[in-house]
């Protein structure tokens, strides 16, 4: 089926015991078991079902199946929100003393867990000189263990040649780990194009409405992970915390996925609630209709923009001349995201000048709402960075990144040009 036909069917076929036509929300912390041997069986993950909402869940079953479907992966795994979902999928293929290379465009929260805490675990992560694969490979060694990449860079807006990354990374031995929260299934899918694993933050277009925290891990099921036993033993030699299994030998290609659940989420617990699986399914529901508006709304904005004399820059991978428009038209089908990057005079100053002039559009850190999102990366998603990393990070003091709803686009137009207007004749004033 395709997308628009997975996003509202996939992963349920009517709740067997009541026939409900919604997902039901199995708010339950424990299953019984009918006997000590089922309950044996359900532990030793022979036998389907459900013995502990930690580690399962039937309403989250449906949304870890849905979202799969849409990301053509073989299963997922939904936690409580993407920054968890970003840190199970790479403690799955790491390790202390081990390393893995990432893209440096990167949102600001990863680029903290990746300079800091895995470092303090001891894991080191490299950061590329940029997003292409020729910075990306020399970096590669015996001791790497995945190669990191934002599909389109939140907020830099870069747009990552997955395939030719992927290549990069299975010369190398390693996995190649993609989030594709900006870009959502619905533009881009990059298990289709090499990718090994995908991770959301299903908080932004997935759940469209700003309600709900959520991310997926995504498992391609491609990944050979014996032919590379040495490095992930992990999922190839007996895993003595649970009692002896070969993740690989046991799941076949489901191996990396079912890990990241009976280690990750079973012991350390960022669980997704039943009731935010279902509330982020009503939103999965209208991805694709959504997304297609935010897109089309995004592009009028830009163009507006692009033709306003009080306007200093606008990166948008829509225009031709964008240095990512090549790889824009080829992964994402010439449907340029609805994240925009712009700048107006006067630097840090000007830029927080436009923002406090906004009045439809919102001041906050998020974006894939139905709400047009503004927000100065430099005055608080990458604030804790100096100046030189937020320029590595794609972040300039004056940007403001826009997450174009699915307003009518006069008054979102209307509101860009009230502000622009504001913050222009308090710039010649200061
Ligand atoms: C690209 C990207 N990945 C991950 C996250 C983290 O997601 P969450 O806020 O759901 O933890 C964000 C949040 O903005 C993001 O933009």
């Amino acid at each position: 089926m395709r997308n628009e036909t997975l996003a509202i069917h996939g992963g349920y076929d009517g709740d067997p015991a009541t026939k409900a036509v919604a997902v039901p929300i199995y708010q339950t912390a424990a299953y019984e078991f009918d006997s000590a041997e089922h309950g044996a069986a359900l532990f030793n993950l022979e036998a389907a079902g459900f013995r502990y909402s930690r580690i399962n869940n039937p309403t989250v079953d449906v949304l870890d199946k849905r979202v799969a479907a849409l990301e053509r992966g073989v299963g997922a795994l939904c936690v409580a929100s993407g920054q968890a979902a970003l840190h199970y999928a790479l403690l799955n293929l790491t390790e202390a003393g081990a390393n893995f290379v990432t893209v440096p465009q990167l949102y600001g929260t990863t680029h903290t867990l990746f300079s800091h805490l895995f470092p303090s675990f001891g894991i080191e992560v490299r950061f590329a000189k940029s997003d292409s694969p020729a910075d990306v490979e020399p970096l590669i060694d015996g001791n790497t263990r995945a190669v990191f990449c934002e599909s389109v860079g939140n907020p830099a807006g870069n747009i990552c040649d997955i395939a030719a990354l992927a290549e990069v990374a299975h010369a190398g031995g390693v996995p190649l780990v993609v989030d594709n929260t900006v870009a959502t299934p619905i533009l881009l899918q990059p298990i289709e194009h090499g990718a090994d694993v995908v991770v959301h933050s299903l908080t932004k277009f997935m759940g469209g409405h700003g309600t709900t925290l959520g991310g997926a891990i995504v498992d391609g099921g491609k990944f050979p992970w014996k032919r590379h036993a040495e490095r992930f033993r992990q999922f190839c030699e007996p895993d003595t915390s649970y009692h002896g299994l070969v993740y690989a030998d046991h799941f076949g290609p489901s191996a990396y996925i079912a890990r990241c659940r009976s280690v990750y989420q079973r012991t350390t617990g960022a669980v997704l609630s039943p009731l935010n699986a279902f509330l982020l399914l009503q939103g999965v529901e209208t991805v694709a209709l959504r997304v297609e508006r935010h897109v089309e709304n995004a592009r009028r904005v830009a163009e507006f923009l692009r033709d306003d004399k009080r306007v200093a820059w606008v990166n948008y991978v829509g225009f031709p001349d964008s240095p990512y428009h090549v790889l824009a038209e080829k992964y994402l089908g010439g449907k340029a995201c609805s994240l925009l990057t712009f700048g107006t005079p006067g630097g840090f100053e000007g830029g927080k000048r436009f923002y406090n002039a906004l009045k439809l559009v919102k001041r906050l850190v998020n974006l894939g709402d139905a709400k047009s999102l503004a927000c100065h990366p430099a005055s608080t998603t990458h604030r804790q960075m100096p100046p030189d990393v937020q320029l590595k990070a794609g972040v300039r003091p004056e940007m403001i990144r826009l997450s174009i709803g699915i307003e009518h686009i006069d008054d979102i137009i209307a509101d860009l040009d009230q502000a622009l207007e504001v913050s222009v004749s308090r710039t010649a004033k200061a």
